[in-house]
């Protein structure tokens, strides 16, 4: 009973016209969102977590359709799909975006308005091909609008995007209540080291890099960002980038030193991403359906990885750090972007910060389709 006192005393604190606002809201970038709203994002997912923790059911919406496309490989972000959706009383369904008429060609915006008719929430992760994912999910979303317009259909079907080319806003989402919980709330002062590291896998996206410098300063952080020559960031985050530091009276800047971007860092953030000339290589290849050219740009892209295998999260440079936290989105490359007693050091808290995820997509499912959402949360604690 106690319990459940506080909670609700936590529920009072939140601004309930502000979580009104995030009905009928779609996420496909945080750039696109203003602060105000991601805050109230957050401390809905911070009520679900609080809730859930307690055991306490939240069957929002009840035997509606979560339908989720992935046209990339995922384990994180497809179970807390599912878990998300799940919690709030939906089915989720996951498939397999190669499966689609999509791979046949059928339009986004065709594929947003026959998923639109069919299902109540939906997300997408397509994030292999520069210029593509956020396209894609952009039209799609006009899709489902058009539909639901011409239809009169009243009902509310947010897109949230599960990664893309540009961001990860769940992930990134995710990673800023973690660093917000780690760190008693207040990231004002706090420096974040958002670096490249080596990888021998494969030529990873840069949505997740992109989403970190643009949301974190907006939120005080004093981000650094580290990497070779070859591995920039699209210049629009990084325009962005800069404007979030103003916003959120954070800062940012970019260096050529993993070593430099991790002394004094209060959290660390290594992980690789393609270089950039042979990511924008591959458009072409992609648009032309050249397996072969696709396959080449990768062993190029992993042979400029292999210029820097130096560029590793190690004890030695974590030593650098302000004793600082270390995170990543994972999967990590053990031993190439990080050496395997790091991870191990830090296995509890990246699940914990991995876990951030499933209350960040049930405040989106949950704030995008629930008129008065505030109240029923409240209801939740009698
Ligand atoms: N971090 C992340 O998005 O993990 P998955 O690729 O497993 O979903």
């Amino acid at each position: 009973m106690a319990v459940a006192a506080a909670l609700k005393e936590r529920l009072f604190g939140l601004d309930e016209q502000a979580i009104e606002k995030l009905y009928g809201k779609s996420l496909l970038l945080t750039m696109e969102w203003s602060r105000e709203d991601l805050e109230s994002l957050m401390a809905v997912a911070e009520a679900f977590e609080a809730l859930d923790r307690r055991r306490i059911k939240t069957p929002l919406h009840e035997h509606e359709l979560a339908y989720a496309v992935f046209f990339d490989n995922s384990t994180r972000t497809k179970s807390a799909w599912a878990g998300a959706a799940s919690r709030l009383g939906m089915r989720p369904v996951i498939v397999d975006g190669d499966s689609t008429q999509v791979a046949h060609g059928e339009t986004a915006e065709e594929t947003g308005a026959m998923l639109g008719m069919n299902a109540h929430a939906l997300g997408v992760r397509h994030d292999k091909i520069l210029g593509q994912g956020h396209t894609f999910q952009r039209d799609m979303l006009e899709g489902v609008r058009n539909y639901l317009r011409a239809t009169n259909d009243d009902r509310q079907v947010p897109l949230v995007n599960l990664q893309c080319d540009v961001d990860h806003p769940t992930q990134c989402m995710a990673d800023l209540l973690w660093l917000r919980e780690h760190f008693g709330g207040d990231l004002r002062g706090k420096k974040v080291a958002v670096t490249w590291a080596y990888s021998p896998s494969y030529a990873k996206p840069l949505s997740v890099p992109q989403g970190l410098i643009t949301l974190l300063p907006r939120f005080g952080c004093e981000v650094v960002l580290a990497h070779p020559e070859g591995y920039d960031l699209g210049p629009e985050c990084l325009q962005f980038a800069e404007r979030s530091a103003q916003e959120g009276g954070g800062s940012f800047r970019v260096v050529d030193s993993m070593d430099e971007a991790f002394r004094g860092a209060h959290a660390v953030y290594p992980k690789s991403w393609g270089g950039r000339a042979l990511m924008l290589e591959r458009v072409a290849a992609s648009d032309a359906g050249d397996a072969a050219a696709l396959d080449a740009i990768e062993a190029r892209a992993l042979a400029q990885n292999a210029q820097h295998t130096d560029w590793i999260c190690d004890e030695r440079r974590m030593g650098l750090t302000r004793d600082g936290l270390y995170m990543h989105c994972l999967p990590a490359d053990p031993g190439a972007e990080v050496a395997p007693e790091v991870l191990r050091r830090f296995q509890i808290q990246v699940a914990r910060q991995a876990n951030k995820k499933l209350y960040v997509i049930m405040a989106l499912l949950a704030g995008a389709k629930t008129r008065g959402l505030w109240g029923r949360l409240l209801e939740f604690c009698d």
